[in-house]
């Protein structure tokens, strides 16, 4: 019987199985060996698409509802109300997720050619900052999830722990290594002892000095730069006749995707409409009811992630809003990407520092920072946090598998 390994992320998803000996990561999507964890339920066609294919749908327009960043709702009161998919019919989030689940357990079970009861499933350190049944009740969300769609016997790797078994696997030598996780809706860290001897352990408590998460990373830039940059055009921020900010739910709404839904509601719009003499410049009201009225709310965000990931490659870009008003671009670059995100830098930073701390170590005894995940290609980011440890050598991981194929090493020590 075969086991798979699954990185359920905010953001990216995949799914890795035994090899031969080795771990390989499943196709998932066409040739992809990762996929957006994204679900469009498809209510022209009453189908559903994943990844790639639903966001697709869903910017071609077709009838129906987009569901990202699932994981996020775990552990919050959110998780097991129903959410309306725009049929008449409703959903609970949580078998959203049991859905997801269930297509990246099928593309395991289409490579090893046989069902599959048994998996590894990845963690965040934190589902919820600071609360701890909260977080609890996250793990066991998704574990009810995984089972309810056929996964018998499950068992749960930290994230960051995974991304140092994957660098652990290229080691020729012994050393300490903190581990910088840095997706969508977490930043994950992990201070561990790696070396080619103590791979061949199974027992690896002793090695993890400390680990730690705050739930800042990926998602958390894009709504800064939609707030501070694109909503800003539309009013965020602005003062009405009599000099107070204007009511700011409505924006805060638009940059959270799981709320983005709830702003195109009959009474949200109606109130949008009673609000119009607050706005001393009208075209910004214009601009919103149009984002609301053409249900732009996804797209925004989508300009902002898209924004920031085209600073990250080439320190400046246009942020395109013509589908809210013509001509309407807006130039963007690293210098206010950092500005926008330079709370959620230092607070990403100081979770490294106080990783280290809680294990009684010095910063320059860390050997090797290992980056992984999307968000560490923001590269004011992964310096600000090589920084913070100058005597460490910085290497550069997948920044999208190298978590799931870590949590398939796990899976090959757990499942023998
Ligand atoms: N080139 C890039 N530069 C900067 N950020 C990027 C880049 N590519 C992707 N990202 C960001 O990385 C994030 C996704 O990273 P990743 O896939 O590692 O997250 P995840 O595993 O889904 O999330 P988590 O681990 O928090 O659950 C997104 O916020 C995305 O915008
Ligand atoms: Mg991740």
């Amino acid at each position: 019987m075969t086991y798979c390994a699954i990185d359920f992320g905010t953001s990216n998803s995949a799914v890795a199985l035994p090899a031969g000996g080795a771990v390989r990561l499943a196709p998932v999507e066409g040739a992809y060996t990762t996929l957006p964890t994204a679900v469009f339920f498809n209510t022209d066609e009453h189908t559903r698409e994943f990844g790639r294919a639903a966001l697709e749908a869903y910017i071609d327009g077709f009838d129906g509802r987009l569901m990202r960043s699932m994981k996020s709702i775990l552990g919050s009161a959110l998780a097991d109300t129903t959410t309306d998919l725009g049929d008449g019919s409703a959903i609970k989030y949580t078998d959203v997720i049991a859905i997801f689940v269930d297509y990246l357990k099928r593309k395991a079970e289409a490579v090893a050619g046989a069902p599959i009861e048994r998996a590894v499933l990845g963690r965040p350190v934190f589902f919820v900052d600071d609360d701890p049944r909260a977080d609890q009740l996250a793990q066991r969300q998704l574990e009810a999830a995984a089972r309810s769609v056929g996964l018998a016997d499950i068992h749960f790797q930290y994230e960051p722990i995974a991304a140092a078994f994957d660098y652990e696997s290229r080691l020729t030598e012994e050393g300490l290594v903190l581990v910088a996780d840095i997706g969508g809706g977490t930043s994950d860290f992990s201070l561990v002892r790696v070396g080619p001897e103590r791979m061949k352990r199974m027992e690896r408590k002793d090695d993890v000095l400390a680990h730690h998460g705050v739930h800042v990373a990926g998602t958390d830039f894009d709504r800064r730069v939609e707030l501070t940059t694109i909503l800003r055009e539309f009013g965020y921020g602005a003062l009405d006749p009599e000099g107070r900010e204007l009511p700011n739910r409505i924006y805060f709404d638009l940059a959270t995707w799981h709320l983005i839904n709830t702003v195109y509601g009959p009474k949200r719009v109606s109130e949008l409409k009673l609000m119009r003499h607050l706005y001393t410049d009208l075209r910004q009201h214009d601009r919103l009811t149009r984002v609301v009225e053409r249900r732009l709310g996804h797209a925004l965000t989508a300009r902002a992630e898209e924004a920031k990931i085209g600073v990250a490659a080439g320190g400046q870009t246009l942020i395109d809003l013509e589908e809210v008003e013509d001509d309407l671009r807006l130039a963007f670059d690293e210098a206010q990407l950092i500005e926008a995100g330079l709370d959620e830098v230092n607070r990403i930073v100081q979770a490294a520092r106080d990783t280290v701390q809680a294990a009684g170590i010095v910063p320059r005894e860390v050997g090797a920072v290992y980056f992984t995940g999307g968000s560490t290609g923001l590269a004011f980011l992964s310096n600000a946090l090589a920084g913070a440890f100058p005597d460490a050598k910085p290497v550069f991981g997948d920044r999208l598998a190298s978590v799931a194929t870590g949590l398939g090493i796990h899976a090959q020590r757990v499942f023998y």
